[in-house]
Protein backbone atom coordinates (compact mmCIF):
# COMPACT_ATOMS: atom_id res chain seq x y z
CA UNK A 1 0.00 0.00 0.00
CA UNK A 2 1.45 3.70 -0.82
CA UNK A 3 2.14 5.88 2.35
CA UNK A 4 -0.81 8.30 2.89
CA UNK A 5 0.12 11.93 2.04
CA UNK A 6 -1.35 15.43 3.29
CA UNK A 7 -4.03 14.69 0.01
CA UNK A 8 -4.86 11.65 1.23
CA UNK A 9 -8.63 11.10 1.04
CA UNK A 10 -9.62 9.99 5.00
CA UNK A 11 -12.15 8.33 6.53
CA UNK A 12 -12.98 5.70 8.85
CA UNK A 13 -15.08 3.75 11.61
CA UNK A 14 -15.59 5.01 15.31
CA UNK A 15 -16.37 2.08 17.61
CA UNK A 16 -15.46 0.90 21.52
CA UNK A 17 -14.04 -1.72 21.02
CA UNK A 18 -13.43 -1.50 17.31
CA UNK A 19 -10.82 -3.88 16.52
CA UNK A 20 -13.31 -6.75 15.29
CA UNK A 21 -15.31 -4.31 12.77
CA UNK A 22 -15.14 -5.34 8.89
CA UNK A 23 -15.03 -1.90 7.84
CA UNK A 24 -12.11 -1.32 7.31
CA UNK A 25 -11.48 -4.62 5.04
CA UNK A 26 -14.40 -3.93 3.22
CA UNK A 27 -13.73 -0.08 2.70
CA UNK A 28 -10.19 -0.85 1.75
CA UNK A 29 -11.04 -3.34 -0.84
CA UNK A 30 -12.57 -1.14 -2.87
CA UNK A 31 -10.09 1.42 -2.80
CA UNK A 32 -7.36 -0.57 -3.87
CA UNK A 33 -10.23 -1.96 -6.69
CA UNK A 34 -11.07 1.88 -7.50
CA UNK A 35 -7.30 3.13 -7.56
CA UNK A 36 -8.62 5.68 -4.80
CA UNK A 37 -6.17 7.72 -2.97
CA UNK A 38 -7.82 6.97 0.40
CA UNK A 39 -7.83 5.93 3.36
CA UNK A 40 -10.06 3.80 5.88
CA UNK A 41 -8.75 3.78 9.50
CA UNK A 42 -10.17 1.94 12.97
CA UNK A 43 -10.81 4.75 15.04
CA UNK A 44 -11.36 3.28 18.91
CA UNK A 45 -13.01 6.19 21.15
CA UNK A 46 -14.11 5.36 24.55
CA UNK A 47 -17.26 6.42 25.44
CA UNK A 48 -16.99 10.14 27.56
CA UNK A 49 -14.69 10.87 24.53
CA UNK A 50 -17.26 10.64 21.73
CA UNK A 51 -18.77 14.04 21.34
CA UNK A 52 -15.02 15.12 20.71
CA UNK A 53 -13.98 13.09 18.87
CA UNK A 54 -17.20 13.55 16.30
CA UNK A 55 -16.34 17.20 16.29
CA UNK A 56 -12.60 16.82 15.91
CA UNK A 57 -13.03 14.87 12.40
CA UNK A 58 -13.41 17.28 10.09
CA UNK A 59 -10.53 19.38 11.74
CA UNK A 60 -8.55 16.84 11.40
CA UNK A 61 -9.43 16.26 7.64
CA UNK A 62 -11.50 13.73 8.14
CA UNK A 63 -14.32 13.84 5.28
CA UNK A 64 -16.45 11.81 7.30
CA UNK A 65 -16.49 8.42 9.24
CA UNK A 66 -19.20 5.74 10.20
CA UNK A 67 -20.42 4.82 13.77
CA UNK A 68 -20.93 1.45 15.27
CA UNK A 69 -21.59 0.32 18.80
CA UNK A 70 -21.93 2.04 21.46
CA UNK A 71 -21.76 5.40 19.73
CA UNK A 72 -24.36 5.05 17.31
CA UNK A 73 -27.26 7.50 19.56
CA UNK A 74 -24.36 9.72 20.66
CA UNK A 75 -23.81 10.50 17.08
CA UNK A 76 -27.09 10.91 16.53
CA UNK A 77 -27.20 13.64 18.99
CA UNK A 78 -23.83 15.39 18.13
CA UNK A 79 -24.22 15.68 14.07
CA UNK A 80 -25.41 19.45 12.82
CA UNK A 81 -28.19 17.69 11.08
CA UNK A 82 -29.66 14.25 10.28
CA UNK A 83 -31.20 12.69 7.36
CA UNK A 84 -35.04 11.75 7.09
CA UNK A 85 -33.52 7.84 7.81
CA UNK A 86 -31.62 8.50 10.69
CA UNK A 87 -34.84 10.48 12.26
CA UNK A 88 -36.83 7.48 11.48
CA UNK A 89 -34.34 5.28 13.25
CA UNK A 90 -33.07 7.83 15.62
CA UNK A 91 -29.47 6.51 15.15
CA UNK A 92 -26.76 7.44 12.93
CA UNK A 93 -23.82 5.58 11.80
CA UNK A 94 -22.77 7.20 8.76
CA UNK A 95 -21.02 11.12 8.89
CA UNK A 96 -20.52 12.92 6.54
CA UNK A 97 -18.25 16.24 7.04
CA UNK A 98 -18.68 19.03 4.62
CA UNK A 99 -16.36 21.84 3.19
CA UNK A 100 -17.57 24.09 6.06
CA UNK A 101 -17.10 21.42 8.67
CA UNK A 102 -20.85 20.63 9.39
CA UNK A 103 -21.51 17.72 10.00
CA UNK A 104 -24.65 15.62 8.35
CA UNK A 105 -25.87 12.58 9.90
CA UNK A 106 -27.18 9.68 7.52
CA UNK A 107 -27.81 5.85 8.52
CA UNK A 108 -27.34 3.68 5.74
CA UNK A 109 -28.54 0.58 8.05
CA UNK A 110 -31.93 0.58 6.62
CA UNK A 111 -30.53 0.67 2.83
CA UNK A 112 -28.52 -1.65 3.67
CA UNK A 113 -31.04 -3.97 4.48
CA UNK A 114 -33.40 -3.65 1.78
CA UNK A 115 -30.38 -3.94 -0.66
CA UNK A 116 -29.05 -7.23 0.65
CA UNK A 117 -32.89 -8.50 0.65
CA UNK A 118 -33.72 -7.31 -3.04
CA UNK A 119 -29.65 -8.69 -4.37
CA UNK A 120 -30.73 -12.18 -3.41
CA UNK A 121 -34.27 -12.68 -3.73
CA UNK A 122 -35.44 -10.02 -6.47
CA UNK A 123 -38.72 -11.18 -6.53
CA UNK A 124 -39.67 -10.16 -2.42
CA UNK A 125 -42.73 -7.77 -2.37
CA UNK A 126 -42.18 -6.20 1.45
CA UNK A 127 -45.84 -4.40 0.71
CA UNK A 128 -48.00 -7.65 0.27
CA UNK A 129 -47.74 -9.73 3.61
CA UNK A 130 -47.11 -8.92 7.27
CA UNK A 131 -43.44 -9.18 8.35
CA UNK A 132 -42.07 -11.22 11.73
CA UNK A 133 -39.29 -9.28 13.42
CA UNK A 134 -37.46 -10.84 16.05
CA UNK A 135 -35.50 -8.90 18.53
CA UNK A 136 -35.78 -4.99 19.66
CA UNK A 137 -32.29 -3.65 19.69
CA UNK A 138 -30.64 -0.92 17.26
CA UNK A 139 -30.83 -3.54 14.41
CA UNK A 140 -34.11 -3.81 14.56
CA UNK A 141 -34.99 -0.32 14.31
CA UNK A 142 -33.21 -0.01 11.21
CA UNK A 143 -34.93 -2.95 9.55
CA UNK A 144 -38.33 -1.68 10.97
CA UNK A 145 -38.00 1.23 9.14
CA UNK A 146 -36.80 -0.07 5.91
CA UNK A 147 -40.08 -2.71 6.26
CA UNK A 148 -42.47 0.40 6.62
CA UNK A 149 -40.91 2.23 4.09
CA UNK A 150 -40.96 -0.73 1.61
CA UNK A 151 -45.21 -0.75 2.94
CA UNK A 152 -45.27 -3.80 5.05
CA UNK A 153 -49.04 -3.61 5.71
CA UNK A 154 -48.32 -4.95 8.85
CA UNK A 155 -45.18 -5.73 11.40
CA UNK A 156 -45.17 -8.10 13.80
CA UNK A 157 -42.48 -7.82 16.29
CA UNK A 158 -41.24 -9.96 18.73
CA UNK A 159 -38.68 -9.61 21.75
CA UNK A 160 -37.83 -11.77 24.66
CA UNK A 161 -37.82 -7.94 26.75
CA UNK A 162 -40.99 -6.68 26.39
CA UNK A 163 -40.51 -2.83 27.43
CA UNK A 164 -38.55 -2.93 24.85
CA UNK A 165 -40.79 -3.68 22.01
CA UNK A 166 -43.14 -1.49 23.55
CA UNK A 167 -40.46 1.46 23.06
CA UNK A 168 -40.06 0.78 19.70
CA UNK A 169 -44.12 0.71 19.38
CA UNK A 170 -44.29 4.17 20.74
CA UNK A 171 -41.45 5.27 18.63
CA UNK A 172 -42.74 4.00 15.05
CA UNK A 173 -46.61 3.04 15.51
CA UNK A 174 -48.66 1.37 13.17
CA UNK A 175 -48.17 -0.64 11.27
CA UNK A 176 -46.33 -2.24 14.36
CA UNK A 177 -47.70 -4.57 16.66
CA UNK A 178 -46.62 -6.39 19.43
CA UNK A 179 -46.18 -10.37 19.67
CA UNK A 180 -45.06 -11.75 22.89
CA UNK A 181 -41.96 -13.53 22.54
CA UNK A 182 -43.05 -17.32 23.56
CA UNK A 183 -45.85 -16.81 20.89
CA UNK A 184 -43.54 -16.19 17.95
CA UNK A 185 -43.94 -19.19 16.07
CA UNK A 186 -48.15 -18.66 15.89
CA UNK A 187 -47.21 -15.26 14.46
CA UNK A 188 -45.13 -16.61 11.22
CA UNK A 189 -48.63 -17.42 10.05
CA UNK A 190 -49.59 -15.44 7.11
CA UNK A 191 -46.21 -14.16 6.84
CA UNK A 192 -44.20 -13.72 3.80
CA UNK A 193 -41.20 -11.77 5.71
CA UNK A 194 -39.28 -12.96 8.48
CA UNK A 195 -35.88 -11.26 9.81
CA UNK A 196 -33.75 -12.17 12.63
CA UNK A 197 -32.40 -9.02 14.71
CA UNK A 198 -31.32 -10.66 17.83
CA UNK A 199 -28.31 -12.12 18.48
CA UNK A 200 -29.46 -15.56 18.80
CA UNK A 201 -27.81 -17.98 16.52
CA UNK A 202 -24.81 -16.45 16.25
CA UNK A 203 -21.42 -18.36 17.48
CA UNK A 204 -20.93 -18.63 21.76
CA UNK A 205 -24.69 -17.68 21.58
CA UNK A 206 -27.79 -19.93 22.65
CA UNK A 207 -29.55 -20.97 19.29
CA UNK A 208 -32.59 -19.35 17.69
CA UNK A 209 -35.55 -22.04 18.58
CA UNK A 210 -38.49 -21.04 15.81
CA UNK A 211 -40.49 -23.43 13.87
CA UNK A 212 -40.78 -22.05 10.58
CA UNK A 213 -44.03 -23.94 9.52
CA UNK A 214 -46.58 -21.27 9.43
CA UNK A 215 -44.60 -18.54 7.45
CA UNK A 216 -46.00 -18.47 3.53
CA UNK A 217 -44.30 -20.57 1.10
CA UNK A 218 -42.66 -17.80 -1.07
CA UNK A 219 -41.49 -16.46 2.30
CA UNK A 220 -38.01 -14.53 2.36
CA UNK A 221 -36.36 -15.47 6.27
CA UNK A 222 -33.31 -12.89 6.66
CA UNK A 223 -30.26 -13.12 9.21
CA UNK A 224 -28.78 -10.45 10.48
CA UNK A 225 -26.15 -12.57 12.33
CA UNK A 226 -23.05 -13.45 9.69
CA UNK A 227 -21.10 -15.69 12.27
CA UNK A 228 -21.86 -18.21 10.86
CA UNK A 229 -22.48 -16.95 7.45
CA UNK A 230 -25.05 -19.82 7.39
CA UNK A 231 -26.88 -19.90 10.53
CA UNK A 232 -29.24 -22.86 11.61
CA UNK A 233 -32.45 -20.26 10.86
CA UNK A 234 -31.34 -20.35 7.37
CA UNK A 235 -30.64 -23.44 6.80
CA UNK A 236 -34.10 -24.41 8.14
CA UNK A 237 -35.64 -22.10 6.14
CA UNK A 238 -33.41 -23.55 2.54
CA UNK A 239 -34.39 -27.19 3.81
CA UNK A 240 -38.11 -25.74 3.47
CA UNK A 241 -37.80 -24.07 0.38
CA UNK A 242 -38.00 -20.48 1.68
CA UNK A 243 -35.72 -17.92 0.41
CA UNK A 244 -32.72 -17.41 2.59
CA UNK A 245 -31.19 -14.24 3.19
CA UNK A 246 -27.46 -13.80 5.04
CA UNK A 247 -26.47 -11.25 7.00
CA UNK A 248 -23.33 -10.08 5.45
CA UNK A 249 -24.56 -8.43 2.72
CA UNK A 250 -26.55 -6.57 5.45
CA UNK A 251 -22.56 -4.98 6.29
CA UNK A 252 -21.82 -4.94 2.64
CA UNK A 253 -24.64 -3.14 1.24
CA UNK A 254 -25.20 -0.43 4.17
CA UNK A 255 -21.31 0.75 3.35
CA UNK A 256 -22.10 2.20 0.16
CA UNK A 257 -23.20 5.25 0.54
CA UNK A 258 -20.51 6.44 2.89
CA UNK A 259 -18.33 5.39 0.25
CA UNK A 260 -19.74 7.10 -2.25
CA UNK A 261 -20.10 10.45 -0.41
CA UNK A 262 -16.36 9.92 0.90
CA UNK A 263 -14.17 8.84 -2.08
CA UNK A 264 -16.91 9.99 -4.93
CA UNK A 265 -17.02 6.48 -6.55
CA UNK A 266 -19.86 4.10 -6.36
CA UNK A 267 -18.88 0.82 -5.43
CA UNK A 268 -20.07 -2.25 -6.07
CA UNK A 269 -20.89 -5.33 -4.12
CA UNK A 270 -19.71 -9.18 -5.63
CA UNK A 271 -18.74 -11.91 -4.74
CA UNK A 272 -15.04 -10.96 -4.45
CA UNK A 273 -16.39 -8.37 -1.95
CA UNK A 274 -17.90 -11.31 -0.07
CA UNK A 275 -14.98 -13.05 -0.14
CA UNK A 276 -12.64 -10.72 1.30
CA UNK A 277 -14.74 -9.67 3.92
CA UNK A 278 -15.38 -13.15 4.80
CA UNK A 279 -12.08 -13.83 5.12
CA UNK A 280 -11.06 -10.94 7.55
CA UNK A 281 -14.35 -12.35 9.75
CA UNK A 282 -12.92 -16.08 10.03
CA UNK A 283 -9.13 -14.20 10.90
CA UNK A 284 -7.41 -14.35 7.61
P1 LIG B 1 -28.36 -4.69 18.41
O1 LIG B 1 -28.42 -3.26 18.86
O2 LIG B 1 -27.11 -5.02 17.64
O3 LIG B 1 -29.60 -5.14 17.71
P2 LIG B 1 -28.89 -5.51 21.15
O4 LIG B 1 -29.43 -4.18 21.48
O5 LIG B 1 -27.93 -6.13 22.10
O6 LIG B 1 -28.16 -5.56 19.74
O7 LIG B 1 -30.11 -6.50 20.90
C1 LIG B 1 -29.96 -7.84 20.91
C2 LIG B 1 -31.32 -8.51 20.70
O8 LIG B 1 -31.16 -9.91 20.87
C3 LIG B 1 -32.36 -8.04 21.69
O9 LIG B 1 -33.62 -8.03 21.06
C4 LIG B 1 -32.30 -9.13 22.75
O10 LIG B 1 -33.47 -9.30 23.49
P3 LIG B 1 -33.70 -8.43 24.84
O11 LIG B 1 -34.21 -7.09 24.40
O12 LIG B 1 -34.71 -9.22 25.60
O13 LIG B 1 -32.37 -8.35 25.54
C5 LIG B 1 -32.07 -10.35 21.88
N1 LIG B 1 -31.52 -11.45 22.65
C6 LIG B 1 -30.25 -11.60 23.09
N2 LIG B 1 -30.11 -12.75 23.77
C7 LIG B 1 -31.35 -13.34 23.78
C8 LIG B 1 -31.87 -14.56 24.34
N3 LIG B 1 -31.09 -15.42 25.01
N4 LIG B 1 -33.18 -14.84 24.11
C9 LIG B 1 -33.98 -14.00 23.44
N5 LIG B 1 -33.54 -12.83 22.89
C10 LIG B 1 -32.24 -12.51 23.07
Amino acid sequence: MPSATAKTIKAGVIGWPVEHSLSPRLHGFWLDRYGIDGIYLPLPVAPPNIEEAIRALPKLGFVGANVTVPHKEAAYRTVDSLSETARKIGAVNTIVCDEDGELFGDNTDAFGFVENIRATAPAWQGDATPALVLGAGGAARAVIAALIDAGAPEIRLANRTRERADELLAHFGAPLMIVAWDDRNDAMAGAGTLVNTTTLGMTGNPPLDVDLSGLNDDAVVNDIVYAPLETALLKAAASRGLVAVDGLGMLLHQARPGFEAWFGTRPTVDEELRAHVLAGRDGG
